[in-house]
């Protein structure tokens, strides 16, 4: 792992300790590294009412809107599992909004990297801003 690298892996793995996951029990971070170099991370957050759960990704996306970065230059996104996991549908799409053709989404275990996905590999053919200022023209 370059350094970039490590320390989101750094971060990832102290933010997973703080998912809020009493029904799944299942343990998520993310940790994003902006285009200006600042890292934001999450974890999931649950709720009684099950739909209301907070996805890792979101969390961290969010964090990260909220500060005012517009670009993600990479996402790792890490879970409690020996193998590792593939973003949601829905955290798919929330990654696109701030990503581009060299945005890196690392995926990893407990341990290590195990495979670095582009958006388009994990979302081809994505709904984005082009549809909409299509439809305003
Ligand atoms: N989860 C995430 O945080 N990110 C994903 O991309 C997939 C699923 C969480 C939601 C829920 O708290 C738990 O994992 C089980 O689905």
């Amino acid at each position: 792992m370059n350094s970039t690298q490590q320390k989101l892996f750094k971060q990832a793995q102290a933010c997973l300790q703080h998912a809020y996951v009493p029904y799944s029990k299942f343990h998520v971070s993310a940790c994003v590294r902006s285009a200006e170099g600042d890292y934001f991370s999450g974890c999931n957050v649950e709720n009684a009412s099950y739909g209301l759960t907070l996805c890792a990704e979101a969390n961290a996306i969010s964090t990260m809107a909220a500060q005012g970065h517009r670009e993600i230059a990479e996402i790792l996104i890490m879970s409690q599992s020996d193998s590792m996991i593939t973003p949601c549908g829905a955290c798919r799409q929330r990654i696109r909004e701030f990503a581009n053709d060299n945005t890196q989404i690392h995926l990893c275990n407990a341990e290590k990297i195990i495979k670095t996905y582009t958006i388009n590999e994990l979302l081809p053919d994505s709904f984005g801003p082009q549809y909409l200022s299509e439809a305003s023209k």
